[in-house]
């Protein structure tokens, strides 16, 4: 990364605001469904906390009108939750745009969704002025939200004293860059999900890097129906066939392939008690929809995975959360589980399934990002990370993500 992180700067005494991204998941009753966005963040507040600066923390949680926070906008669950991890309260505070609350160093307090202020979405540097008065060192540890030009995210990082980036922003970055810039390869990537539509950037993107292209979900049929083959009432998107095909020629261009699966489960409708089977993809019948992969795909990707050198996970390749159609992804989980490579997954769905099959302690590294670890494997320029990149380089042109990758340590 060429921009300073944590480690980098002296914090002592120092009044320090944390941009981080407690977007977080909640029950109906309010209450916290998973706290790990809130764990992830603990390095750097403990950080903090130990170089005796005064901490100040804030993120955004879900899409809130701006001057209307309503009550399941409040960032009050966290609050709670990072008080029993940090083992004492946290002070959640309101209105505090203009640095109007009460704090000394070692305090931790959480200052209230930052959605909730006019300009944070339209990333207005007056309001990022405002702030800056009273902040001496801004950290960004946001690395879920990087991909989000809002006012605590980029304009923020222009305007306060010093900024940085948090130690979670660096070990995703880290990771990524291990995973993508230097692979150790063979480089497969995983890549399922409904549309290709909303992945095509990503798949162009990763045609030109990896070696294999795991396809999975409507994707994956999408794939199989530009191959010739029948996909019957499968989801997929005809008007792609062709974007399918470059992607596929772009890779094999490269010497890399796309994995599709030999066969598949099919039935007639998405419901756990279908009548289901298994055929080969060049049975699947006009009124069938292929739901989940089939034992041959099965082993076929076990052992293409077992042979990879990295691995980027992206979503499942069955609809996992029926038991009739969880064996693919089950096979999934488990051959990047055991896999001899370098492994990182990211996006909610993925991470529903690692939850689900219970191979988290062997991935290597599990991205706190969805839409960002999405915008990062389609090679975007994430808005966060040019704002520091560009406090290190004053009057230089800024710096893509990509780049930043070059140089970031192995
Ligand atoms: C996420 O949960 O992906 C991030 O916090 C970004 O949230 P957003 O899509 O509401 O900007």
């Amino acid at each position: 990364m060429n921009f300073p992180s944590l480690s980098d700067v002296d914090l002592a005494g120092k009044r320090v605001f944390i941009r981080a991204d407690f977007n977080v998941p909640l029950n109906a009753d309010g209450s916290l469904s998973d706290d790990t966005r809130i764990r992830a963040a603990l390095p750097g507040i403990l950080a903090c906390r130990e170089a005796g600066a005064a901490i100040m923390i804030t993120s955004h949680l879900g899409r809130p009108r701006e001057g209307a926070l309503a009550p399941g906008d409040s960032l009050a669950p966290v609050a709670e939750s990072l008080g029993s991890l940090l083992g004492r309260p946290v002070p959640l505070v309101r209105n505090w745009v203009d640095g109007d609350f009460p704090l000394a160093a070692g305090d931790v307090v959480l200052l209230e969704n930052c959605r909730g202020n006019h300009g944070e979405k339209a990333n207005d540097p007056s309001l990022a002025a405002r702030i800056a008065r009273f902040v001496d060192v801004y950290v960004n540890d946001a690395f879920g939200a990087a991909h989000r030009r809002e006012c605590t995210l980029h304009a923020l990082a222009l305007a306060a004293p010093v900024a940085c980036a948090g130690p979670l922003m660096t070990s995703e970055l880290d990771a990524l860059g291990r995973a993508l810039a230097r692979p150790a390869r063979p480089l497969a990537a995983i890549v399922a999900g409904s549309k290709v539509s909303t992945k095509l950037e990503m798949l162009e993107s990763l045609a030109e890097q990896v070696d294999v292209l795991v396809l999975g979900g409507g994707i994956a049929n999408t794939f199989l129906a530009a191959r010739g083959h029948e996909v019957g009432n499968s989801l997929h998107e005809s008007r792609l066939l062709a974007a399918a095909g470059t992607v596929e020629r772009r890779l094999a261009a490269r010497g890399g392939l796309v994995w599709l699966p030999e066969d598949v489960v099919v039935a007639d409708r998405l419901a756990a008690d279908a009548a289901s089977r298994v055929v080969s993809v060049d049975d699947v019948g006009k009124r069938e929809m292929i739901l989940d992969i089939g034992p041959d795909a099965r082993a076929s990707l076990a052992a293409t995975l077992a042979r990879a050198g990295s691995i980027v996970w992206n979503g499942p390749v069955g609809v996992f959360e029926l038991d009739t159609f969880a064996a693919g992804t089950r096979a999934l989980a488990t051959a990047v589980a055991a896999s001899p490579a370098y492994s990182i997954a990211g996006g909610g769905d993925t991470l529903a399934a690692i939850a689900h099959f219970g191979v988290a302690d062997r991935i290597d590294y599990i991205s706190t990002g969805g839409g960002a670890f999405l915008a990062f494997l389609e090679g975007r320029k994430l808005p966060a990370l040019e704002a520091l990149e560009s406090r290190t380089q004053p009057g230089a042109p800024l710096v893509t993500h990509r780049a930043a990758l070059e140089i970031a340590p192995a």
